[in-house]
């Protein structure tokens, strides 16, 4: 579980193919409106949040310092996070071409939007922004095996070269980094930041409306999706490091 940094490497040298792609956050251009918006984000999801959501996501929240008041500051999130397991949110342009995506991951670098929804699109945007990304995502880095496991996936899928397994590779993301449940205290939790970070997807699961599986490596790699629709079947896992445990098996069958 050893934290690999090399003292001295800048940010781009750490970054390899994704260097293009990041940028700086300024923090200072966002708005009162800006903030009000994510205040109104996040006072919406935390009630249901505070009772469905696993306790490694809210520990996270509060470890990485997250705020209801004001829009997150990527490098005090990051300070925060970096003692604990060696991962930061690391500011981006917009979405990223797969090789990049992977070597940020690969190298605990968290590709991180900076924009912010508008009050017209409060339930959903197409592209990833700050609420998902910060809000639905980064808590969870602060989790020990959570963090080994996401560096994992992202080692595994940067060396893959053919399409069907980095399709396959999508699923296990999709199924746990964005829509993962996981069975604690004698329920079924949320930690998928797709679940986080939109009320009505989270709603309609705690509902009953979809089909809570266990988590299988096999079944989930031959799941497909819709990205555009609500889920019908979502996986559940006992423990994180069943999915860490997942993404190093899944290096032995694929590739
Ligand atoms: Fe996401």
């Amino acid at each position: 579980m050893g934290i690999a940094i090399t003292v001295g490497e800048s940010r781009a040298e750490r970054a390899g193919v994704a260097a293009p792609f990041l940028i700086e956050q300024d923090w200072s251009a966002y708005t009162p409106e800006h903030h009000a918006t994510w205040a109104e984000l996040v006072g919406r999801r935390m009630p249901q949040l505070r009772e469905h959501a696993c306790r490694e996501y809210l520990e996270g929240s509060e470890q990485i310092g997250l705020r209801e008041d004001s829009l997150p500051d990527l490098g005090a999130v990051s300070a925060r996070l970096a003692p604990r397991t060696g991962w930061e949110s690391t500011p981006v342009s917009g979405f990223l071409p797969a090789d990049a995506f992977f070597a940020m991951l690969a190298a605990r670098m968290f590709p991180t939007t900076t924009w912010l929804r508008s009050r017209e699109s409060m339930e959903y945007t197409p592209e990833p922004d700050i609420f998902h990304d910060v809000f639905g995502h980064v808590p969870m880095h602060a989790h020990p095996v959570f963090a080994e496991f996401l560096q994992q996936y992202g080692k595994v899928c940067a060396k893959l070269t053919d399409a069907e397994d980095l399709e396959r590779m999508g699923r296990l993301f999709w199924f746990t980094v964005e829509f993962g449940l996981i069975r604690q205290d004698g329920g079924v939790k949320v930690y998928g930041s797709g679940l986080i970070s939109s009320h009505g997807e989270c709603s309609k699961v705690l509902a009953g409306g979809c089909e809570v599986r266990s988590f299988d490596l096999d079944a989930v790699l031959e799941q497909r999706f819709d990205t555009g629709a609500m889920q019908p079947v979502l996986y559940a896992v006992e423990s994180f490091e069943e999915i860490y445990e997942a993404a190093k098996l899944a290096e032995s069958r694929l590739g």
